[in-house]
């Protein structure tokens, strides 16, 4: 390694302790680079802010770091490029549209920062590492919105890998100058919310466009924070009012990261109860397959022995 490197390596590390720095090999065979992605500091409590009771939503300003946020958009680049290739070569550059929208799965520890990140997660859920999906990197494009959702399954097929998703946490990696955000139109646990004009229209009259209904809490995309909000009431059953969508983005580009956390192991296969020893866990598995999803997320749609993946079954690998 050059001399110029370590020095800069060392001067970091001498003016803050929690500056993780790792060799990111150069996959093309030259000299490693250098990559110091720098983190946000360890989980603080008192960085969190209560946004609501009913249900429990929770805000947590600068969760991840600048460094960390890039680093994150960067393997998801990487990742949608590659799909895109791949689609272009079986000639499906339509269904390359769609998935470039709908997101690349990590895998699990796929870096240390990438480890770091789950480790911090779990710290402030106090959920298991274990019962979390792989984080998902979304884009949004220029228009695009999600309609009001629920993250709780409404179908039992879903919930045989780890239950319900019990818990969401969604972090912003992107600051979208307008538009994009997250808006909870049935939360009412929420005191008040004056929106000035750097609110888009669908967050100051709410995704249904009740322009009389002021009534959504909307949750600006900032580069870095987290939404934390829970799916399921204390008792374990789904709380109707953790209903959620995203405003459509008017400008800028929005990038986030999901990481859904279930009841139980999503992964411990022993906790995967299948009933007729290999199944699809989605009803989205025939479409995912035939375009092309079996080959470009093999971690999420396959998986392995110990921890099976979504769509075994449309994949054609039952006899893993
Ligand atoms: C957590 O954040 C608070 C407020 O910013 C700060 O006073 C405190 O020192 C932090 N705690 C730790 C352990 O860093
Ligand atoms: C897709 O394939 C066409 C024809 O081979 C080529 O001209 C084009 O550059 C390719 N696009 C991408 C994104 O690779
Ligand atoms: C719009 O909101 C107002 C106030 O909450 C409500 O009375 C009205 O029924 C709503 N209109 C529609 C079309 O939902
Ligand atoms: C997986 O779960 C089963 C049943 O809950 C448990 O007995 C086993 O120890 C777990 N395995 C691992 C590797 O955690």
């Amino acid at each position: 390694m050059e001399m110029r490197r370590l020095l800069v390596l060392f001067a970091l590390l001498s003016v803050t302790a929690v500056v993780p720095v790792f060799f990111w090999p150069d996959n093309k065979g030259g000299a490693s680079d250098v990559v110091v992605v720098v983190a946000a500091p360890p989980f603080n409590a008192s960085s969190v802010t209560i946004i609501s009771w009913k249900p429990r939503i929770f805000l947590y300003k600068g969760f991840l770091s600048d460094d960390e946020c890039d680093h994150l958009v960067k393997l998801g680049k990487e990742k949608l490029k590659r799909s895109m290739v791949a689609d272009n070569e079986s000639g499906k550059s339509v269904m390359s549209e769609v998935r470039t929208s709908s997101g690349m799965f990590l895998d699990k520890q796929q870096d240390p920062v990438v480890s770091g990140i789950e480790e911090r997660i779990a710290a402030w859920t106090l959920l298991p590492e274990e019962n979390a999906e792989n984080i998902q990197i979304l884009r949004y494009e220029n228009g695009q919105k999600y309609d009001p959702h629920f993250d709780y399954f409404q179908d039992k097929v879903n919930q045989l890998q780890g239950g319900h998703r019990y818990a969401t946490v969604l972090t912003y990696l992107s600051t979208v100058e307008k538009g994009g955000e997250t808006v909870f139109p049935n939360a009412e646990g929420w005191e008040s919310q004056p929106k000035d004009d750097s609110f888009s229209d669908c967050a100051k009259k709410g995704l249904a466009g009740n322009e009389s209904d002021n009534v959504d809490y909307a949750v600006k995309a900032v580069k870095g924070d987290s939404v934390l909000f829970f799916n399921l009431q204390a008792d374990g059953t789904p709380d109707p009012l953790s209903l959620h969508g995203s405003c459509p983005v008017i400008e800028g580009e929005k990038w986030s990261a999901p990481k859904w956390i279930h009841v139980r192991s999503y992964d411990n296969a022993s906790n995967l109860k299948q009933s007729e020893g290999c199944s699809d866990l989605s009803e989205n598995c025939a479409a995912w397959a035939a375009s092309g999803e079996c080959d470009n997320n093999p971690v999420y749609m396959i998986g392995t022995e110990d921890a099976p993946g979504q769509c075994q079954k449309s994949c054609n690998a039952c006899s893993m």
